[in-house]
């Protein structure tokens, strides 16, 4: 059966929201004002879900990318730059009022470039052809090229395609100071090297066949390798911005022995090295470990130490940390990470997340004895509905009392 839907406003995720008979219903790929005929693909109690099968008024879109209705990636592409910044405003103001109960000061929203900002993407590959999955599905969305994605990227895309004679499952490219092609799939080491005789990094099906297995980057006059199995922030400029705040921060404080959880490639630890007596940071993936070692040495900063373990395994041994920033996957942070910072009881807890639901959680608990004194959040992923959040949380006066 199909129904006309106009679309009355755009939810968190770049839906729009319109009624049939009264009862809500979440359509994908639709603006406010929109008239559309949809056909009901989920019917809740609550709430239905519908997917377009004909524009019978189509607001101005920015027609940004010729692949957005099919690839899924960036909801919010055909929103105006503007009114997507507001929107990610308000997702977090209303979480923080229905889940904590409290307003929340968003003190600045950081953005830069809406477009060409991403360093690294995946691409998957089937029947000689690359792309990305859609949205929920093993379905290939065939590119050229992604307009997210910094123009080095786009260019080795075409080039990819022109090899794709033969067959490539999934190449992950990562552009930063240097780039670097991570390709796995049936296709010769020859034909490869042969192809991408300019790119300084190459692994193949988990074998190091170019270059040094590192790329380079430079944030905030400091130098970063990363390897093909470490993180490091997809768009570099909001996140210089993010930790030139942050580093700003402390350099009007004084804290003695900092903990930099979720650590990855050592980011955070070497950025604060210069405004505190210690760090100790702690990650997961020994490639990173490996690399923030090196990044240690590089940057000539010795008062920072890494440890390869869960979080969870090791946070509970370090009583003395006067300031903890955690910095934790989308997951956020689990019960017993928190239970332990609740007992070392730092100063300070710097909270950097990429999921504001997540955050809101994980404040339920810290809030009982922190205050949020400064709050903010960045465009780490302008044209999708993500959201990156800093929160700064002091002890507060009634919690000193815990102190050891
Ligand atoms: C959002 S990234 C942050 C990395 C780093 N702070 C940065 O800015 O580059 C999260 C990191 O947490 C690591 N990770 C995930 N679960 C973990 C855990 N339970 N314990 C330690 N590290 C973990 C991931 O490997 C990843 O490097």
């Amino acid at each position: 059966m199909e129904y006309q839907v106009e679309i009355e406003k755009i939810d968190h995720f770049g839906r729009g929201i319109g009624k049939i008979n009264n009862k809500v219903i979440f359509v994908p790929h639709t603006l406010k004002n929109d008239i559309v005929l949809v056909k009901i693909v989920k019917d809740k109690k609550k709430f239905l879900e519908g997917e377009v099968l004909k524009y019978i008024k189509k607001s101005p879109r920015t027609a940004l990318c010729p692949y957005s209705n099919d690839c899924g990636g960036c909801s919010f592409i055909d929103i105006s730059y503007d009114e997507q910044l507001q929107i990610k405003k308000e997702k977090v103001k209303d979480l923080f009022k229905k889940e904590l109960g409290i307003p929340i000061k968003i003190e600045e929203v950081i953005s830069d470039s809406n477009t060409n900002y991403r360093n690294k993407i995946r691409l998957h590959g089937k029947d000689k052809k690359l792309g990305f999955y859609k949205e929920k599905t093993n379905d290939l969305v065939t590119i050229d090229k992604c307009i997210i994605s910094k123009d080095e990227i786009n260019s080795i895309i075409k080039r990819l395609n022109s090899v794709i004679d033969n067959n490539i499952d999934e190449v992950a490219i990562r552009s930063n100071k240097e780039v670097m092609l991570d390709i796995k799939g049936s296709i010769s080491k020859d034909i490869v090297l042969n192809n991408f005789k300019d790119i300084d990094t190459i692994y193949l099906n988990d074998f190091l066949i170019k270059g040094e297995g590192y790329i380079t980057e430079d944030i905030l006059g400091k130098t970063f390798m990363i390897s093909n199995k470490s993180f490091f922030q997809v768009n570099t400029k909001v996140c210089s911005k993010i930790f030139y705040n942050i580093v700003n921060y402390l350099k009007e404080k004084k804290y003695h022995n900092a903990l930099d959880l979720y650590c990855g490639v050592g980011l955070i630890g070497i950025l604060i090295s210069d405004f505190v007596d210690s760090v100790t940071g702690i990650e997961v993936v020994s490639d990173a470990i490996k690399n923030a070692n090196q990044n240690k040495k590089l940057n000539k900063v010795n008062n920072v130490n890494f440890i390869c373990d869960k979080v969870e395994n090791r946070i509970h041994e370090f009583r003395d940390v006067d300031l903890i920033i955690v910095d934790p996957p989308r997951s956020g942070l689990d019960k017993k990470s928190i239970t332990s910072m609740i007992e070392i009881l730092p100063k300070a807890i710097i909270y950097i997340s990429c999921n504001p639901n997540t955050l809101v959680r994980d404040l339920k608990d810290l809030l009982e004895h922190y205050k949020m004194e400064r709050f903010f959040i960045a465009d780490m992923f302008p044209n999708t509905y993500h959201v990156e959040c800093v929160g700064l949380l002091c002890l507060k006066e009634t919690s000193k009392s815990l102190e050891k």
